[in-house]
């Protein structure tokens, strides 16, 4: 088995992450219809006493798919293993770690659109009766023979849930979209994480924090850090309004929270392109980024915000993306 397929090394960014990460449903804040469920399916589980069925968490990257992964196997009292899509590159490392399984296990597979699909059909009888053929022998002289799993349960996170077979799709038992959080919510999570590190925030404050977090925790706290800084090196120690807007002034976030990849964006379905229709490559193309960046980061957010608008042509710049660039819609002047 490769390294890479249990994350090992902690980098600065990873060990801020981990102080930071709620470890109780109760903790983790907004997704309100996620975790009433989920509170009902693990103590229905428990009191079975039986693994939790299989979980898909989807949604746009930094929502909390990974925290809400550690958070299952703590609430059913199991330990968590790891692994991602990507680092699955033949069928032996995907045999190796359901090999290394035990009963009640909950195994996290990130980014598991990336699994290779002949790798990903090895997936289907694990997950179904925790069984797993595994071929054995050389070319000519092999056999397949079957190998009992303990039962365990499988979370599988992606960004993007339309990547997966619908065999593979079909398997998961509780299947989650995660949401953008509203202004309280992501306040209440500048509250929290201030508290953790020891640090004080005013409300009004940690409410500007949160405008600004394109409606995504792991932006608010990224932004907090940042703040933080500004606060001990420039401010009072402790963060307040001014120095919030001063930070982020410098660190360049506008009011919406959107930052230079979204203007960029915006500019170039504008200026470029007359505000639309246009296709998502032709965008990409014209930016510099790839489409991926684009259809995972920036589109979800701008939707959601309605900046732009999908058509069956092609992406569309609204009214508000003109205004909140200052530039006028000569096409609605007729
Ligand atoms: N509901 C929440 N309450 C409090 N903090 C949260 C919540 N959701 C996420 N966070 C914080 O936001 C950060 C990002 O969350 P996480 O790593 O779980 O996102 P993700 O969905 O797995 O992202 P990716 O798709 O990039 O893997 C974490 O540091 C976590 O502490
Ligand atoms: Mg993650």
């Amino acid at each position: 088995m490769s390294e890479r397929l249990i994350d090992g090394n902690l980098k600065e960014e990873d060990v801020f992450e981990k102080n930071i990460r709620p470890l109780s449903l109760n903790e983790y804040i907004g997704q309100e219809q996620i975790k009433e469920n989920l509170k009902v399916f693990i103590e229905a589980a428990k009191m079975r006493n039986e693994p939790l069925d299989h979980v898909l968490l989807y949604g746009p990257p930094g929502l909390g798919k990974t925290t809400l992964a550690h958070i299952i196997a703590n609430e059913m009292g199991s330990n968590l293993k790891t692994a991602s899509g990507p680092s699955i590159e033949k069928s032996g490392d995907l045999a190796a770690i359901l090999s290394t399984l035990e009963p009640g296990d909950v195994l996290f597979i990130d980014e598991i659109h990336r699994i290779p699909s002949f790798i990903e059909e090895i997936l289907y009888p694990a997950m179904e009766d925790f069984e797993m053929d595994i071929i054995i022998g050389t070319e000519g002289k092999s056999k397949s023979i079957k190998i009992d799993l303990p039962p365990f349960t499988l979370v599988g996170a992606t960004t993007r849930a339309g990547d997966l077979s619908s065999p593979l799709r079909d398997r998961f038992g509780i299947v989650n979209k995660l949401e953008f959080y509203s202004d309280n919510e992501l306040q209440r999570i500048v509250k929290r994480t201030a508290q953790v590190l020891d640090m004080f925030i005013d409300d009004d404050a940690a409410m500007e924090l949160a405008r600004r977090s394109r409606r995504t925790p792991r932006i608010a706290n990224r932004l907090f850090k940042r703040v933080r800084d500004f606060a001990l090196v420039e401010g009072e120690g402790y963060i307040n309004l001014e120095i919030t807007l001063k930070s982020l002034d410098r660190l360049k976030v506008d009011k919406y929270g959107l930052d230079n990849i979204d203007i960029d964006y915006l500019n170039a379905l504008i200026t470029k392109f007359n505000g639309g229709p246009v296709g998502i490559e032709t965008i990409a193309t014209a930016i510099g980024e790839e489409v991926t960046t684009i259809e995972d980061i920036v589109e979800p957010f701008l939707l959601q915000e309605g900046f732009i608008k999908r058509t069956a042509r092609g992406r569309v710049a609204t009214e508000k993306a003109y205004k909140h660039l200052k530039i006028v819609n000569q096409g609605s002047l007729f």
